[in-house]
């Protein structure tokens, strides 16, 4: 298994090229179910979660050529063999559930097994089958999987979410293109991986209004055409290497970031005292008077600061001047980094959904393990500024979602490797 070895202390400078969204890939290849004709996605992120859709569709028969170094995938779904997500491709990614939508528009039938818990939380699926049902949909839930149908086809109707969440916004918004008549979505998420995916399907052919907004409607026509469309920057990545600087010191340029995709993130790192400044090529980072002050932190859905770099953040604050509280409002068992942040020095107090970090001079060096994606890159990011080695293991957690993580980080000065554990 491999690991990362991170010698702290380096200050970093220079540039670091931002990939297409994992989150809004993910979301966008599913969209190929909808239409018999080619669509090409290019600016796509080299992830091993890419690689596990790909094999899902494959499943399902879609074709699916993986050109330009996995850049542009180049997917036809002109005749599909199967409408069965398999457990095991599906407890391997959660987003896996993103197919049953657009199965069920297309052909109305669809057996995609239920995803299960997973590291950070419950996470149910519920929210996606009350909207799918919204729509028409007949859902029987046995062995493990839910079995749906729509005999006459899916038809518009009003959903009404009780909690915003991407991934269903995502499902009900995909099957709502091909469903008879007007859907409305109430409460949908805002994400800019919506807008993306709500982009690529009008370029199909689809008729949708008022995504990048909580109440989105979508008329339904009968056929969706092919497209070729760009998968948009991954804020996630972006936000993740604007900390790196941030945390090591330095000045860093991330190509391709753009600040409206994390405005709430970049006002907290403004009140932290990191310069957040666009330039023609993206965004450039460094500490502004040299330390950085504790700010408190609260996850919420876009606008909101994401979840998704609530772990880096900690990094962070865990060498800033001060005390600082992050709440974390989306998942229940978020904080999986905290104890091994510890391990390396950090002051990190949890009760239920909230962590009180007390900001140290130094963090040491420690061996320390990956617990998912985003807990992975926080060890990484708190290793460059830490005294001596971090070696952070099972980092199969980190490919999931950075593609060539230490090249992208010694690019700019760091000093960081991957090695083979025995
Ligand atoms: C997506 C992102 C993930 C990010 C999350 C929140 C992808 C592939 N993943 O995940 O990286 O952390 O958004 O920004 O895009 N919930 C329910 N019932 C449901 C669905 C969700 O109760 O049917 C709950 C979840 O447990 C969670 C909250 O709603 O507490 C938000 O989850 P959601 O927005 O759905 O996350 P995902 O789409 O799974």
């Amino acid at each position: 298994m491999d690991s990362i070895v991170v010698t702290g202390g380096n200050e970093l400078k220079g540039q670091i090229p931002i990939a297409g969204a994992k989150n809004a890939c993910l979301t966008l290849m599913p969209a190929t179910l909808l239409s018999e004709e080619p669509l090409t996605l290019t600016n796509a992120p080299r992830l091993s979660d890419i690689v596990t859709m790909t094999t899902l569709l494959r499943s399902l028969g879609v074709e699916a050529d993986v050109k330009e170094d996995g850049r542009v995938l180049a997917l036809s779904s002109q005749a599909l063999t199967s409408h069965r997500a398999d457990y095991d491709i599906v407890r391997k990614m959660r987003a896996s559930i993103l197919v049953l939508g657009p199965l069920l528009a297309r052909d109305g039938v669809a057996e995609v097994s239920l995803p299960g818990g997973c590291a950070i939380g419950a996470r149910p699926v519920d929210l996606h089958l009350r909207a799918l049902e919204a729509l028409g949909a007949e859902l029987d839930l046995r062995d493990g999987y839910v079995h749906a149908k729509a005999p006459g086809g899916l038809k518009g109707g009003r959903v009404e979410f009780p909690l915003v969440s991407v991934g269903a916004t995502e499902n009900v918004l995909m099957a709502a293109t091909l469903a008879k008549g007007t859907t409305t979505i109430e409460n949908a998420a805002r994400e800019p991986e919506i807008v993306d995916l709500a982009d690529c399907l009008r370029r199909m052919g689809a008729q949708i209004e008022g995504d990048g907004t909580s109440s989105i409607t979508v008329q339904g026509v009968d056929r969706l055409g092919g497209a070729s469309h760009p998968v948009v920057t991954d804020r996630i990545e972006l936000g993740t290497y604007m900390l790196a600087p941030a945390i090591a010191g330095g000045e860093v340029e991330c190509l391709g970031g753009r600040i409206d995709l994390l405005g709430a993130f970049c006002e907290r790192l403004d009140a932290a005292g990191v310069s957040v400044e666009e330039t023609s090529n993206g965004i450039k980072v460094a500490r502004r008077n040299g330390h950085v002050r504790a700010v408190d932190v609260t996850t919420a859905p876009y606008p909101g600061f994401p979840t998704d770099l609530q772990a880096q953040m900690m990094a962070l604050m865990c060498v800033a001047e001060g005390i600082s509280t992050l709440h974390e409002t989306i998942f229940e068992n978020r904080f999986m980094h905290a104890p091994e942040l510890s391990r390396m020095g950090a002051r990190i107090y949890v009760q239920g959904g909230t962590a009180r970090v007390t900001g140290v001079e130094k963090l040491r060096g420690a061996r320390v393990m990956a617990t998912d994606l985003r807990a992975s890159v926080s060890l990484i990011l708190a290793g460059l500024a830490a005294e001596g080695t971090t070696q952070v293991s099972r980092v199969y957690h980190l490919d999931r979602g950075y593609e060539q993580v230490e090249q992208k980080l010694r690019g700019v000065g760091a000093q960081i490797e991957r090695v083979q554990e025995p």
